[in-house]
C-alpha cells in the first residue's frame, strides 16, 4: 500500500486548497483533454490537495460496450500517471468505487431546477446528436457533477472550456444549499487555461476536438502511433485563402488558429513568436512542425503508459487506495447533508 502522501498534506497543512477533476472514460483520450486538462493538473501536486477520478458513473449517460467501459476506465486510470499524476501526491480513484458521489448526486438533483438543467448547451448538443437515446442521467448530469465537486469542497476544478457552464452551474447549487441550510459547501471557481482550453478537431476546425468522434482522423490520441499523429496533422484543414501565412485569426482562419494553439501550448510560444518563427514559411512546413512537436511530447507518456496498462496488481494497489482517501473526505461531507436536509443519522 502507498504511504498516504497527500492525507498526511490534508492532516498537517489544513491551508492547502482542494484541486478536483474528472474525464469520462468514452473513449481514448485525446490531445484536447491533455491539453486542456490533465497537463495542467500534473503541475499542480505540490501547491494543491489534488483529487482525480474516472467519471464511469457519467460514462453511462451513454450505451457504452461494459468490457469496453472497464477496459477503458483503467487504460485512463494508466495514462493518467503516465501523464505525471504521481499516485501517491495525488488521489486517484475511480467515481463508481467512491458511493457518496450517487448519493450526494440525488440530492443536488433536489436542489437544481428544470430550466436550469434544459439550458446546459452540452444537453442540448447531445440530444441532438443522440435523438434516440435522451435518457434522464443526461439531463440530470450536472448535478452528479456538482456532487463530484461540493463532497471534496474543492476550491478549483480545472477543466476545459466547455465544462465551464457545468461548474457555473456547480456554484449556483452550492450557493442555493447554503442560503437554505448555512454553510455546508465551498463554493468552487472553475480553472479553465489560457491556451489549450478549446482544441479543436483538425478536420472540422469549427467543433471541439472530442473522444467520442467515430471517424477519429480529425482527433489525435495521447496513445497514437507518431506515424499517425504526423499523418493527421500533414492532413489538417488550414484555409480556404490564397495568403498561406501563419496569423492567429480565429474568425477567419479557426485551422490555422487551432494549430498555433496546440503549437503555443505544447512549446510555450506566444503567438506573437509562433508567427515570426513561420514568416514566409507556409502551411507546408508549419502543419508538420506542430505534428513533430506532439509527437516528442506525447512519446513517454505513450511508453510509459503502455508499461502501466500490463501491470494489473499496481493499478488495482492505485484505485483501491485512491478510492478509501477519497472516501474519508466524501463521507464528511455527506454525513453533514444528510443532517441538514432532515435525514436520520445513520445507525452504522
Ligand atoms: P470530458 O470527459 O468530456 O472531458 C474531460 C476534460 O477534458 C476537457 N476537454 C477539452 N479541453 C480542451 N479542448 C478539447 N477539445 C477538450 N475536450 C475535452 C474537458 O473540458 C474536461 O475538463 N463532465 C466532465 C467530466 C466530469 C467532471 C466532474 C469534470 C465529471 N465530473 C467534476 C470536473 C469536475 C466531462 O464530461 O469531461
Amino acid at each position: 500500500m502507498y504511504k498516504r502522501g497527500n492525507e498526511m498534506d490534508t492532516i498537517n497543512n489544513e491551508k492547502k486548497k482542494v484541486m478536483l477533476s474528472g474525464i469520462k472514460p468514452t473513449g481514448d483520450l485525446t490531445l484536447g483533454s491533455y491539453l486542456g486538462a490533465i497537463k495542467n493538473w500534473a503541475e499542480r501536486a505540490e501547491q494543491f490537495d489534488c483529487y482525480y477520478f474516472m467519471a464511469d458513473l457519467h460514462a453511462l449517460t451513454t450505451r457504452n460496450d461494459p468490457a469496453t467501459l472497464r477496459r477503458r476506465t483503467l487504460e485512463q486510470l494508466a495514462q493518467y500517471v503516465a501523464c505525471g499524476l504521481d499516485p501517491q501526491k495525488n488521489t486517484l480513484f475511480l467515481q463508481s468505487d467512491v458511493h457518496e458521489h450517487a448519493e450526494l448526486g440525488w440530492i443536488l438533483n433536489c436542489y437544481t431546477m428544470f430550466g436550469e438543467l434544459s439550458r446546459m448547451t452540452q444537453f442540448k448538443d447531445k440530444s441532438a446528436k443522440n435523438a434516440e437515446n435522451i435518457n434522464g442521467g443526461l439531463f440530470t448530469y450536472p448535478a452528479l457533477m456538482a456532487a463530484d465537486i461540493l463532497l471534496y469542497q474543492a476550491d478549483y476544478v480545472p477543466v476545459g472550456e466547455d465544462q465551464k457552464q457545468h461548474c457555473e452551474l456547480t456554484r449556483d447549487i452550492a450557493i442555493r444549499f447554503n442560503n437554505l441550510y448555512g454553510e455546508t459547501f465551498k463554493v468552487p471557481e472553475p480553472y479553465v487555461p489560457k491556451v489549450g482550453a478549446r482544441i479543436m478537431d483538425l478536420l472540422d476546425p469549427t467543433s471541439k476536438m472530442s473522444k467520442s468522434d467515430e471517424i477519429g482522423n480529425g482527433r489525435v490520441c495521447i496513445m497514437d502511433a507518431p506515424e499517425d499523429i504526423a499523418r493527421k496533422f500533414k492532413r489538417a484543414v488550414t484555409d480556404s485563402d490564397t495568403e498561406h501565412c501563419v496569423r492567429y485569426d480565429p474568425q477567419n482562419k479557426p485551422g490555422v488558429a487551432n494549430l498555433m494553439s496546440i503549437y503555443s501550448a505544447v512549446t510555450g510560444e506566444s503567438f506573437d513568436a509562433i508567427e515570426r518563427e513561420f514568416d514566409g514559411k507556409g502551411y507546408g512546413v508549419f502543419k508538420p512542425a506542430v505534428g513533430d512537436a506532439v509527437i516528442e511530447m506525447l512519446r513517454p507518456i505513450r511508453e510509459e503508459a503502455g508499461r502501466i496498462i500490463a501491470d494489473k496488481a499496481y493499478l488495482r494497489e492505485i484505485y483501491t487506495d485512491g478510492a478509501h482517501r477519497a472516501q474519508r473526505i466524501a463521507s464528511r461531507t455527506l454525513r453533514k447533508v444528510y443532517k441538514k436536509v432532515g435525514l436520520v443519522e445513520k445507525p452504522f
